[in-house]
């Protein structure tokens, strides 16, 4: 036996952005935001393999993906040495099965499950306000992975309150062929707003009582204006998706390009294959998971 020890997975799940309100830009170039971010059960699979030298690699399933520093898992490695002073290596290897640029927090779910990994891996015993500390210098969404589940997310989004959401909710989620570029779309977001009253609003009271026709009601996201004009068919496919007759509410995540849709849970079988049948991208049924990236125990 030697001590080297045995490879680590972790589970990275996206995430839907069921309200999204921009509520200033800010110096530093990036957006304050109020959004409301639930986990689902769409995931990437990360595993971490311990080495002997100082070397962080990465291969990815997906070749468009960056295997280099650019990729947020390598970022995350560094920022946790940079963090700890700890010296040591890793080698990844991401399956991907959330598309990229697609606004379901692909990245920074990896990036996340890459922190609570490593955390084990080179037994540094971090507690998660010290690993969400470490996040939100690698990405805005980085922190909420952590704790997943349902949280209403501020600051540039790194800021997470945990919200309590006793009942699964049920989604179809369509990924058109489109990657957004996030900064394209936030540069599109056309100033003064006129603010929403955020907490009378945000379907707070409906996530807390399991209301799915009030949940479908109140999702909203301010980045869809910006998102569409860049990218006319989304607002084509949203169209689509609400005309359908299949849902109680329609929305885009995050910057784009995924939309999804809410529905009974009762309708779940017969949404997912109508909206497969309308061909606007890769589609999948998935429903409201209360964590978030986690090791998966042997
Ligand atoms: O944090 P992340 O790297 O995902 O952000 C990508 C880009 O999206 C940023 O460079 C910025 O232009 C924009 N952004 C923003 N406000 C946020 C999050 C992202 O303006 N809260």
């Amino acid at each position: 036996m030697t001590g080297r020890p045995p490879p680590l997975t972790v589970r990275c799940p996206a995430k839907l952005n069921l309200y999204l309100e921009v509520v200033r830009r800010r110096p530093d170039g990036y957006h304050d935001l109020d959004t409301i971010m639930q986990a689902i059960d769409l995931f990437d699979e990360l595993e971490v393999v311990p080495r002997r030298g100082p070397e962080l690699t990465l291969e990815c399933s997906d070749a468009s993906v960056p295997a280099d520093a650019r990729n947020l898992v390598v970022r995350a490695a560094l920022a946790l040495r940079r963090h700890t002073g700890h010296a040591g290596g890793a080698h990844f290897r991401l399956a991907k099965r959330i598309p990229a640029g697609a606004g379901l927090g692909g990245g920074s779910s990896d990036a996340a499950g890459a922190l609570v990994a490593l955390n084990r891996l080179w037994g540094l015993g971090l507690s998660t306000a010290r690993l969400t500390e470490v996040a939100a210098a690698v990405g805005s969404d980085v922190a909420f992975f952590l704790t997943g589940g349902t949280a209403r997310c501020t600051g540039r989004g790194e800021q997470v309150e945990p919200l309590p959401a006793p009942r699964t909710f049920h989604y179809v989620l369509v990924c058109p062929a489109l990657r957004v570029s996030t900064a394209g779309v936030y540069a599109r977001v056309r100033f003064p707003l006129t603010p929403r009253r955020a907490d009378a609003i945000m379907p707070l009271r409906e996530l807390a009582s399991g209301d799915v026709e009030g949940l479908g009601r109140a999702l909203f996201n301010r980045l869809e204006a910006p998102a569409f004009l860049g990218h006319p068919s989304l607002a084509n496919g949203k169209a689509c998706l609400a005309a359908s007759g299949n849902f109680v509410g329609v929305a885009m995540t995050g910057s784009g390009s995924a939309l999804f849709g809410v529905c009974r849970a009762a309708d779940r079988a017969v949404a997912l294959e109508r909206t497969m049948a309308l061909h606007l991208g890769q589609t999948h049924g998935v429903r409201s998971l209360a964590h978030g990236a986690r090791l998966v125990v042997a």
